[in-house]
Order: C-alpha cells, then structure tokens, then sequence
C-alpha cells in the first residue's frame, strides 16, 4: 500500500570485503539500498575509535593511519573457536564485529528508506560450515535483526538471475570470485524449482591474493632501489596495499596503471600492464579454473549441458577472468545481473519467499530481541503479479559438507569417519545405516557425530553425540544398530540410534552448533549496543 511504511523484508550479502543490502519495494522487485553515504557498497571494514565504530569506506581509508584500531576480513574468522581481537581494551569475537556491520547496513537501510527492516535473510559462501553458518545467524541476531534465513551466496545469485526466467529448464553455473572466497556452482532452474546440483571452491582465495602479487612486485622493485622493504613499515604497507587494489581495479579498464610506492620519505613509481599483471595472476586464475572442471564432474556434467555461466563477485569485473570463462566453458559469459548486487537480491527475494510460504497472506512474525515487537513486512502489499512469481519458487539445496559417524573399522581397528550423507546431496535427505556393537557385553552406544570429508577423524568437525544406553548386558559383539541421519532443508540435523533386538532408540536434533549461549549473546549485545555507528 503506497504510504504505509509496513517493514522491509531483507537480504544482505555480508561479504569478507564488500557488504550489500536489498529489499523486496512494493512492485515486488528487489532493490538495493544505499548506505547514507549514497554508495550501493559497504566495505566491511569497521574502525573503532572509543565510543564510537565506524563502519564503511572511512574505516577502509583509515586502515592506513589506524591499523591497530581497524577490522577487516572478519569473514575469514567466522566460527573460529576462540578467535578475539582487542579493540580500545576490550574483546571483540568475528561474531560481535560482522554484527556491527549487519546494523550498520540495517540502520542505514532504515534511514534511507524511512522504514524499518522486517526481517534479513542473510548469505554464506556455499563452503561454510554450520558452525560458521550459526556463528552468521548469531551475528545478526547480536546486530538485533529478525534472521529468517542464512542462504548459499551462488543460490542467492542464482535466484536474481533466474526469478524472471522460470518456466524454462536451465542450468546455471556460478562463478563467484569475490574478495576473499571462490566459489563454484552449478544451479538448476527448472520449473518453479531451483537447485543446486553441486558446489566447491576455496574458501582463501580471492581478491586479495592478486592484490598481494602486485604489492610484492612493487615492494620488491623498492626493495632493489632503496634497501627498504616498504612490506615491514606498517604505515607504507598498508598504503601499498590500497595502491595495490585501487591498481588492480583500474587495469580492468585500463592497459596500464602507474603505482607511487613511498617509505620512510623515499618513492618509486612503478608502470603496471594489464598483461603483466595478467602474467602475475596466471596461478590464481588457474587455481580458479580447475574448480570449474571439478564441479562439473561432480554434478555428472558436460559444458553441453551448462546454458548459462553466471559471472559473480567484483573480481570478475576483470578481463581475464571473463576470458578464462569463455575459453573454458564456449559460453559467452552472462552480463545481465550486477556481480556486485546480484547477492543481496537473491537474498532479498529468497525471504519474501520463505516469508510468503511462513504467512501466505497475513504478516510475516517479527521477532526482536526475543520479543514479538511489531507486525511483520506485509507480504500482501507487493504486486500481485509478483508475489504468485514468488510464491511458487521453490529452493532446494544441496549439503556442502559431508555427515558421517566415528566408528571402529573391523579391517585394521581404526577410528575412522564413516559417511552416511556425503557432500553434495540434495536436502531434505534421509539415509540409515547398520552398524555393530564393537565389544561384547556392550550396554551402550556413543555416537560422535562429525562433519567433514577425510577419513581420519582429526580431519572432521566433531558436531554432536547421540547417545544409546541401557542396552542389554552379556550380549556378543556385534549387535545390530540402526543409526539415520535426517537432515532438513534449513539444516537441522536429527540422528537417530535404534538397537534392533529390543527396539531402544536415542534421538538428538543438532542444531547448527552455535558458538554462543543465550547468555552469551546478551552479552556481546550488550557490549557492542554501547558503541555509536557514528
Ligand atoms: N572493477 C574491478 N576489477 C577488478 N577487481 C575488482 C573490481 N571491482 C572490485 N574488485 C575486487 O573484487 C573484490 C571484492 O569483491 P566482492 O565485493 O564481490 O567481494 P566480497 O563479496 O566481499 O567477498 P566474498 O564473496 O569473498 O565474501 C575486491 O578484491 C575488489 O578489489
Ligand atoms: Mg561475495
């Protein structure tokens, strides 16, 4: 209804370098919303000055006077056990940092459009665990947003690109180089249905690495000239790396850049090409490239069957990956959605679906701090062209890690992971698995419940323990045990023990793990609610 300022239902792509958000507007379309500085952009770069935390493009050129009070790349740190940085005295977690650029994004979003923001959905490379999955959701219930949702980046894009386009049968693959993570998916659009066939990357590996080769040809030209290492001055270096970047960028439309290096009041200028700096990047755009033919294979594919190659990510602005894509692939790389935006859209539109199948009709709940505050973003108020387009998607998954049990292999007596659901399945998914009792007269069973792909269980994340006791006593080894894993489509995990003589059974739903308690989160709520966004 024009006028009426029900809540925005969001998405935000909370990037390792960038950050987007972008709302469903009354026609039904996802838009992105700037930021008060009226860029469509936000580094992810927070810069903490006493009471203050700034969030943005003046934290990402303050990196430079201020590296002991500036954040970036928190991404990178999402889910690591213990990981804190101390900030003006106090202990900051990945958590409680990305949760300042979430309301940093909202707040702004908020301001601009003279509306509140309902509900996010928020994106994840496909490559996250769920212990970094949860550790997003907690940042955005610590920056105090309704988190309907977290949702695969490449699904994101896929949905921007596929929402006007359903009804056919294509298959999507999507390359996302962004700054700090690869990732590589191929999506099917069929139907009203999207899916993800299959999906891998590397988690360290991108925009910053070729930044990294142009610094360290530049350090080490003055290196020859001046006897200095400009890579050991902090002040030079971190200078250097936004030359680097800036350098970069610039090459994507230009042939060549020149880059002022200065240290320790000494300078050079060094002449950059494009195809030098092509020949300097060769490996990381290959390393790039032999995940494309990987991911193909594993979703049992050739380029025959791919209609479309999805460029995402500011890092496939550059020629040469556009390039390696077309040489690669004999498709002609798509242009119509935005690398940079195309994300937060996706997600954007992924909650008005999640909110249309929650409340068809009606308000979608808004929950706040715990508490139901206030009526939801109005689903009805969109377009209703629009919203009988949204209402018949539907987005299936695929898991991104393998599920499986520690258990005793009877041919050598090792501890091993055994997998019941590998990487890759289509979820909701159900499997079962027998297994047997490892010595006689056993009363009970412990399950360890671990993620990952290696067989040595130091290679997996321990994720939960079902346990099933009083069995009966004097039994042989060997005993049969059923244990199923369900996994569901929002990543609930429930595994289930049942012993077949007596027909006892132990359940345990595994939540993603969270790193954080309740309490926990009311207290890095609490801590962060004192500083002002400036
Ligand atoms: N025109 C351009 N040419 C080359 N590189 C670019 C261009 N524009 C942006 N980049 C690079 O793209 C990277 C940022 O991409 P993007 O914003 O997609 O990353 P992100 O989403 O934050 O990262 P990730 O997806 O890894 O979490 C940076 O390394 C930036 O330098
Ligand atoms: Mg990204």
């Amino acid at each position: 209804m024009p006028g009426e300022k029900v809540p925005m239902i969001c998405g935000i792509d909370l990037g390792t370098t960038n950050s987007v958000i972008a709302y469903i507007d009354d026609h039904g379309k996802a838009q992105v919303i700037p930021n008060t500085d009226n860029e469509r952009i936000t580094p992810s770069v927070v810069l903490f000055d006493g009471a203050e935390a700034v969030v943005g493009k003046i934290a990402k050129n303050s990196a430079v006077t201020a590296p002991e009070s500036v954040v970036q790349f928190i991404k990178r740190h999402m889910g690591e056990d213990g990981w804190t940085q101390t900030l003006c005295g106090k202990p900051y977690t990945p958590e409680m940092i990305s949760a300042l650029i979430l309301r940093k994004l909202a707040q702004d979003a908020e301001t601009v459009m003279g509306r509140k923001v309902g509900s996010v959905v928020i994106t994840v490379p496909a490559y996250f665990n769920e212990i970094e999955r949860k550790a997003t959701q907690d940042a955005g219930i610590i920056a105090g947003l309704n988190v309907l949702s977290v949702l695969n980046e490449p699904t994101a894009a896929a949905l921007a690109y596929g929402l006007d386009r359903l009804g056919q049968r294509k298959r999507v693959l999507v390359y996302d180089l962004g700054g700090g993570t690869l990732d590589v998916t191929v999506v099917q659009i069929e139907g009203t249905k999207i899916d993800v066939l299959a999906t891998d990357g590397e988690r360290r590996l991108g925009g910053i690495d070729w930044d990294d080769e142009v610094i360290n040809t530049v350090a080490e030209k003055f290196k020859t000239e001046h006897q200095i290492d400009p890579r050991t001055d902090l002040d030079a270096y971190q200078d250097l790396r936004t030359k680097a970047e800036d350098a970069k960028i610039a090459l994507s439309k230009l042939e060549k850049v020149r880059i002022l290096c200065q240290c320790q009041g000494r300078t050079i200028k060094v002449e950059l090409t494009r195809s030098e700096f092509e020949r300097m990047t060769k490996a990381q755009l290959e390393q790039t490239e032999t995940y494309l033919g990987v991911v193909l294979a594993k979703a049992k594919l050739t380029w025959k069957d791919i209609d479309v190659v999805l460029p995402v990510g500011g890092m496939t602005r550059m020629p040469a990956v556009r390039e390696m894509l077309r040489r690669i692939t004999g498709i002609e790389p798509d242009a119509s959605v935005n690398p940079d935006e195309c994300v937060a859209i996706g997600a954007a539109y992924y909650n008005a679906v999640l909110s249309m199948h929650q409340a068809p009709e009606a308000t979608t709940a808004l929950w706040l701090n715990g508490e139901r505050t206030a009526p939801g973003a109005l689903i009805k108020d969109i377009d209703a062209k629009a919203r009988g387009l949204l209402q018949g998607v539907e987005v299936t998954n695929v898991n991104s890690h393998s599920l499986g049990i520690i258990g005793i292999r009877k041919s050598d007596g090792r501890m091993v992971n055994d997998i019941l659901i590998p990487r890759n399945t289509p979820i909701p998914v159900e499997r079962t698995k027998t297994y047997g009792t490892a010595t006689a007269n056993q009363v009970s069973v412990q399950i360890k419940v671990v993620e990952g792909e290696g067989e040595d269980p130091e290679d997996c994340v321990e994720i939960g323990t079902c346990v099933l006791s009083e069995l009966p006593a004097g039994r042989d080894a060997g005993a049969k045990v059923d244990v199923t894993f369900r996994y569901d489509a929002d990543g609930r995990l429930e595994v289930s023990a049942r012993d077949r003589a007596t027909g006892k059974e132990a359940k345990v739903e595994i939540q993603r793990k969270s790193g954080m308690t309740q309490a926990q989160i009311t207290d890095a709520k609490a801590a962060i609610g004192g500083l002002d966004l400036g």
